[in-house]
């Protein structure tokens, strides 16, 4: 009898473990989308691969550019403006971003022209720049045009893709950019 109740009592307290794990494994997936997304200063969203040559086009990027894509996501800008022959810098926060990217960057074979640094963009060094790439946020963008006018010399390009800068010189722009809006290039 007493061998009967306490296997009860263990199965029961299986099916709960069983229960609860189940419960815990559908709130981990169903919040997964929005932690994947998560950034400080804007959240992550891909940007599709004709938009990134478009970006490449309007910027002219080529041999001789130093390119930093601030908030390099999976590093695609970066990669692409490496295989223009550009010196590429991501400049990104989150660690599962960076090592994706990184891994993206040794599969293109680009690895002697293209780095991920872990940095916050507001405190990174950018001074060496001829291109900086942002798809962000227009706050975020406002705040970085502060940030550009102090550091980096005159003549140097800025596109924005989606979001504009304002209060910046604009130079030229292509309709054809994201869901967001078109991409801007703009002079320091
Ligand atoms: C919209 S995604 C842009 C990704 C990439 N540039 C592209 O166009 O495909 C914005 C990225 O900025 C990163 N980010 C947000 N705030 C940041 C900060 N303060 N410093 C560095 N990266 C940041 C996010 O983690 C996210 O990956």
């Amino acid at each position: 009898m007493r061998g009967t109740q306490g296997k009860r009592v263990k199965a029961m307290h299986i099916s709960t473990l069983i229960f609860t794990g189940i419960i815990v494994a559908i709130c981990v997936l169903a919040t997964l989308p929005f932690i994947m997304v998560l950034g400080k200063d804007a959240p992550f969203v891909t940007m599709p691969y004709d938009t990134v040559d478009r970006v490449m086009t309007l910027a002219g990027i080529g041999p001789g550019d130093v390119f930093y894509d601030l908030g390099s996501g999976d590093g695609r800008l970066v990669i692409a403006a490496a295989r223009r022959g550009a010196k590429a810098v991501g400049i990104e926060l989150t660690r599962v971003r960076i090592w994706y990217s990184r891994v993206l960057i040794k599969l293109a074979g680009v690895s002697s022209r293209a780095e991920i640094r872990r940095e916050d963009f507001f405190a990174a060094d950018i001074s060496d720049a001829t291109v900086v790439h942002l798809y962000l946020l227009t706050e975020t963008h406002e705040k970085l045009k502060d940030k550009f006018l102090k550091e980096l010399p005159a003549g140097t390009r800025v596109v924005a893709t989606g979001f504009p800068i304002p209060g910046m010189k604009l130079l030229a722009e292509n309709p054809e950019g994201t869901y967001y809006g078109p991409i801007r290039l703009y002079v320091v």
